[in-house]
Order: structure tokens, then sequence, then C-alpha cells
């Protein structure tokens, strides 16, 4: 039995050929696509056919009567909480694990985020504590189907009905997975994606993709998107605008390479699954070791496999946030790397600690708004999940660098069986590290260290 790599024994994996594969995969045919629009020669435009067709198509993939191309999935989700009709000082009820731009784009509309605590088997949102977060001034819930699992849009969906709110969906990890037989970007009543080329439906630069059946929805997410103009096909640009509204175009190129990757989106969103479920069956076979739940009816497209340590059940008396170290520098030595996705929940990062916003303290300050900190104790479950799970890959990769092919699952299946066969010493390292958790160190939140980033007000 060979010894850890980290104790002097041979890696697992020690190259011959580069671990993550390319994503996205450029075929003939995507490279053909971005090629029509230079020998169109017309380069922008909210009716370009590219981009017009992009919408049509994409709408009809994810079940929706209207879609709308932008230049950002952040954009993307402001002109959905936009169209959701939020008011400065409105509350939107948002996941305190996911990626910062969820509760940005709230923001971004002078809205207020409702941190609200996750699920410790799914990572999405815990409805229960959605219901107790909500007051007369939330506006909609904003759910984030993270890593690639869609979120339980039938209980957040009751709990909107009772309360008069709008269901915004932030389907960023999870093109191509399904919910009970309703594919993502469908799933709320405004949706909200990005395709920027770590996603699942990739392009050749930045984008994103709003998604809605209601005409209203659409209408504001347009004027928000076209400097709050409302521009009719066919018609001379009047040039009035109705409302505050923002530069959101997508550039045709990013329109034509999306399209053209949206036809292979079914076959990839299932290869991923498929190997998405043959690690999480390899560690099932490992006690302590527990991949993500899927509840029935949801497909899991892994954008990130994040998956939980658990040392009573391999029968370690050490904490699981030792343990989830212990693994990642074991499993680094047999270079086979482990990441953390988020260290701190996001309200912990020094905008919310700080409330700086847009400065002075807007929106928390805004007349009439609640007043509220962001304190982290109120996501206990998120800070254990912080701790005691880690995700596949190397920061800065996503789901399809490694959930291509099942050889790269194997590799990884081979240096966690490594791991199990030498569990003490695994525990020994454990007990010695230099332990911290990982929010204990996150980006600049203290006063003083803002205060060297921005620079002193005249006068
Ligand atoms: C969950 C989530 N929402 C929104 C976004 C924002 O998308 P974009 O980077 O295209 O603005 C991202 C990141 O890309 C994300 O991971």
């Amino acid at each position: 039995m060979s010894k850890l790599a980290m104790l002097g024994g041979t890696p697992v994996f020690s190259g011959g050929r580069p671990l993550e594969d390319p994503w996205p995969v450029t075929h003939a045919e995507d490279a053909a696509a971005v090629q029509r629009v230079f020998e169109k020669g017309q380069f922008v435009g909210i009716h370009h056919p590219e981009v017009e067709a992009l919408e049509a198509e994409y709408a009809a993939f994810v079940g929706t009567r209207h879609a709308l191309a932008l230049g950002s999935g952040t954009a993307s989700l402001h002109a959905a909480v936009a169209a959701a009709g939020c008011q400065p000082g409105d509350e939107v009820i948002v996941p305190a694990l996911t990626f910062l731009a969820s509760a940005s784009a709230i923001l971004h509309h002078l809205g207020i985020p409702v941190f609200v605590d996750i699920d410790p088997r799914t990572f999405n949102l815990d409805p229960q504590r959605v219901e107790e977060a909500i007051t007369p001034r939330t506006r909609a819930i904003l759910a984030v189907d993270l890593h690639g699992l869609p979120a339980d849009y039938e209980a957040l969906h009751a709990i909107a009905r009772r309360h008069h709110l709008v269901v915004i969906a932030d389907a960023a990890h999870a093109m191509g997975a399904v919910y009970r037989g309703r594919n993502v970007g469908s799933l709320g009543d405004i949706n909200g994606t990005s395709i920027m080329p770590a996603k699942q439906l990739p392009t050749c630069g930045e984008g994103g993709l709003f998604s809605t059946d209601r005409d209203e929805y659409l209408n504001r997410a347009s004027m928000v998107r076209m400097f709050g103009e409302i521009v009719r096909k066919g018609q001379p640009r009047a040039y009035n605008a109705y409302t505050l509204g923002w530069n959101y175009r997508m550039n045709p190129i990013q329109a034509a390479y999306a399209r053209s990757q949206l036809k292979r989106l079914p076959e990839n969103a299932a290869t991923f699954s498929a190997n998405g479920r043959r690690l999480a069956e390899g560690m099932r076979q490992l006690a302590g070791l527990v991949p993500p739940h899927i509840p029935e009816g949801s497909t899991h497209v892994y954008h990130m496999f994040r998956f939980r340590l658990d040392p009573q059940a391999a029968g370690l008396d050490v904490p699981a946030g030792r343990l989830a170290r212990a693994v990642e520098e074991a499993m680094e030595a047999e270079g086979l790397p482990l990441r953390f996705y988020q260290n701190t929940p996001v309200p912990g990062q020094a905008m919310f600690q700080l409330r700086e916003g847009f400065g002075g303290g807007v929106p928390w300050t805004l007349p009439g708004a609640n007043p509220r900190r962001y304190d982290l104790e109120e996501y206990p479950v998120t800070l254990d999940v912080l701790e005691a799970t880690r995700c596949i890959g190397r920061a800065g990769t996503s789901g399809p660098n490694y959930f291509g092919r099942p050889a790269t699952i194997d590799l990884y299946l081979e240096g966690f069986r490594k791991l199990w066969e030498h569990l003490p010493d695994l525990a020994r390292h454990a007990r010695r590290l230099d332990y911290q958790p990982p929010w204990s160190n996150p980006a600049p939140s203290t006063r003083g260290e803002w205060d060297v980033l921005t620079p002193s007000t005249p006068g």
C-alpha cells in the first residue's frame, strides 16, 4: 500500500496529461457562427438577427414565452429585480451561500438583500427560513440553483403565493438541469442566467439571458437593458427614456457563439450529470465522504461538485473542518486539487459588514428601510457547510473542466480510496494543523483596510 504523497509516497496523478479538460470546447460550427457576424459586419443592436435568434431559441429551449439577451448574468439578474418591481429599500430574500452577484443585483436596484440560511444537504435556500425572513418590505425571493441543482421551487412558489411575492431564479450554475420535468431557466416567475465561459452554456466572452412568461416583466427588463427607452422593431428610435436604464446589450458575436453551443447543451448536461453520479456512487463506498443530496425529480449538472466530510461516519475523532483541510492537503499532494467555493457567507463580505453599498450607508439608510446588520451567526448551516465541505477542482476552474469524462472521475476516486486506506495518518495530520475556519480571513473587512482602498474625500 503506497504511502500518502504528502508523507513521501507516489502521487496518484502526476501529469502525463492535463488534469483539466478545456472548457468551453469550440467546434468548427461555433467558429463559423462567429465568422458569420464578421461577414455581416454589424456588431451591435438589440434587433440584430443573431441576438433575436438566440432569444427565440433560448426561450424555446427553457420553455418560456420570452427571453432577452444581455451583456452579463449580473445584468440579467439586475433586470429581473427591476422587472419584479423592486422599489428603493424593498427587501429581496437571497441565500447566504451563493456568488456575490446574486446579491449585488439586488443592490444595483437599491433593494436590500436579506440573506437566508441554506439546506445542509442540497446547499440551496431553506424554504422554512425564507418564510421566517418575510417582512412587509419583502418584494421577491431570489433563489439560486447552487452548483447545478435546482432550488426547491414548489415550496418557494407556495410561499410567494401566500405573501404576494415574485420568485426570481438565478440559474447561472444550472443550465441544462431539470426540475420536475421542467428546464432550469423557466422555474422562477423571472429567470436570469450567466453564459460566461465557466458555465454549462458558455459563450466566447460575457453574456446573460433573462426569461419569463409575463409581458410586463419582459417590458420592464427591456427598458433596463436599453437606457430606459422603449425601442420597437421597425420603428424609429424615439430617444425618450421612461425610467433609469443601463446599456446591458449583448454583443452579436457572443449571441452567435451561444446559439451554436445551445445545440450541444442537452448532451453536455447529460454527460456532466452522468459523471457526477459516477463520482457520487464511488464516494458512497467510503464512509464519511458524503456527496450532494439530489431530491427526487431533479437533475444536477455539477457546476461544482461539493461534498461533505463526516468524521464520525469515518470513525475519526477530529472536527469536520480539520478533516476537510487535511483531505484537501492530502489530495493536493496526490495531484488532485480540491477547492473552496466562497470562504465566507456572502453577508460576511466587507461591503455588507461595512454597509458600504453606494456610500453613505445607501441603500440600508433609505427612509423606511428596515435597519439591518449582517451577523454571521444568523447563518449556522452555511458556516458549517463552508468548514465541512470542499469542491472538486482547482481554484478558478468549474465542473465542465472535470466532469466531461469518466477517466477524470476515476482518478479522483482512486485518490479518495487511497486516503481512506490511510485514515489514521489523515487524522494525525488533521489534529496537528494550524487551523482557522475559512471565513476568519476574508477580503478586507475592517474600516482601516477599506480606508486604504478609497481616496480621501476632499474638504
Ligand atoms: C450564481 C451566480 N449568479 C450570477 C453570476 C453572475 O454572472 P456574470 O458573471 O455573467 O455576471 C454568477 C457568476 O458568474 C454566479 O455564479
